[in-house]
């Protein structure tokens, strides 16, 4: 990857007493009350705030949280857990700081937290003003978002179109430079498992992927999708018919290839989308059609667990199935202890996917976690992001020759 990095620059000597902007994805859940509920996107941006720190700048950090409307602030948009949380990470005060567009007061040896950027007017189009005043911020531009690398917005693109310098933090190049290399010669077979409501928000990822793998597990409501393709009943089950046609496809395409996508021959039904509702196991050709598929059944899932056993590689984006509902957990953690279980080298990603790592206990025994859900996905896609183009773009101004 050609770009500058922190690392590169901190090695040169070039960060001490400047102002460093980074941009990070702190993007975490929250409950109701709103208490971070799983942290690893703050855990995974520490080290380039300790980086820039220890390497004497001062330094402003920012994230989005959520998808607040641009110039109305309200209370459940606010970083302040965040800063709570980085200030106990970090050991030292993490002040936040509101309306920060036209100026900030932060000291070399110091480091603030900048509010939610996603409310200031034009960061979603990525408008030249504000991006030209964030640059006018800082020294040195710092891109580790990897979360949110799929998205030219005024604070990820802009600012390093128009900061002095721009370069890439640890965390950024560490993610592409593991899953790119985890997929250049991967170990076969290779498996992946992409799950999660829509086939439409995944089609792009499963026909790319339907061209590589060697198995492709699909679950949750894009199952139900393929159910449909393979001529299943799905009761009331959550899926698109409109794209039963572009499921069909997809299969055909592994198979001319002599891959499959394996149908669930079992599942777990209820009446309700409820916690509480009764599950039934039942044969896939069996359900009714007052029922709702919400999970995988157990024949399924050990036929499946079976064949991550002797996969090579084993790429994973998302639960098979309700697992936030006991009753409807079993299938995704099977999967998951499979992965964990499995000699393959495991990447996943994906913030329902982090949940489950997180709800089994298997952090230790995957390959790579990465902190990118789309932007993930569009990396195993094949695509260049807009954060990469952009700092390859600066550097090799940067560095011309
Ligand atoms: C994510 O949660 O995947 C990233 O933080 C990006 O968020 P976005 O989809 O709202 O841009």
């Amino acid at each position: 990857m050609n770009v500058i990095r922190l690392s590169d620059l901190v090695a040169q000597g070039r960060v001490a007493g400047r102002r460093v902007f980074i941009r990070a994805d702190l993007n975490v859940p929250q409950d109701d009350a709103g208490n971070i509920t799983e942290d690893t996107r703050i855990r995974a941006s520490v080290p380039c705030i300790r980086m820039a720190l220890d390497a004497g700048a001062a330094v402003m950090v920012t994230s989005h949280l959520g998808r607040p409307t641009e110039g109305e602030f309200k209370p459940e948009d606010s970083l302040a857990p965040v800063a709570a949380r980085l200030t106990a990470l970090l050991g030292c005060e993490v002040p936040l700081v509101a309306d920060w567009v036209d100026g900030v007061t932060v000291a070399p040896g110091q480091v603030v937290l900048l509010e939610n950027c996603r409310l200031n007017k034009g960061e979603k189009k990525n408008d030249e003003a504000l991006a030209r005043k964030m640059a006018a911020l800082c020294d040195i531009f710092v891109h580790d978002a990897f979360g949110t690398a799929h998205r030219a917005e005024a604070s990820t693109y802009g600012i390093a179109q128009y900061a002095p310098i721009a370069c890439a933090g640890p965390l950024l190049a560490a993610e592409i430079d593991a899953i790119t290399a985890a997929l250049a010669r991967p170990l076969r077979p290779l498996v992946a498992i992409v799950a999660g409501s829509k086939v439409s928000t995944k089609l792009t990822i499963l026909k790319a992927l339907a061209a590589k793998v060697d198995g492709l597990i699909v679950g949750g409501g894009i199952a139900n999708t393929f159910l449909l393709a393979a001529g299943l009943p799905i009761g009331k089950s959550l899926a698109e018919a409109d794209l039963v046609g572009e499921a069909k496809a997809v299969i055909d395409a592994m198979k001319a290839r002599g891959a499959e996508v394996p149908i669930p021959v079992d599942v777990v039904v209820a009446k309700a989308f409820k916690a509480d509702a009764v599950a039934t196991v039942k044969a896939a050709a069996d359900v009714a059609a007052d029922e709702l598929i919400l999970d995988i059944g157990p024949q399924t899932a050990a036929l499946l667990a079976d064949k991550l056993k002797t996969a090579g590689t084993i790429v994973w984006n998302g639960p098979v199935g309700v697992f936030e509902f006991d009753a409807f957990a079993h299938g995704t953690e099977t999967i998951a202890r499979a992965i964990a279980a499995s000699p393959a080298f495991s990447i996943a990603g994906g913030g329902d996917t982090l949940a489950a790592i997180a709800k089994y206990g298997i952090e230790g025994d995957i390959g790579y976690i990465s902190t990118g859900g789309g932007a993930f996905l569009e990396v195993l896609e094949g695509k260049t992001l807009p954060a990469f183009e952009i700092l390859s773009r600066r550097a090799a101004q940067q560095n011309p020759g």
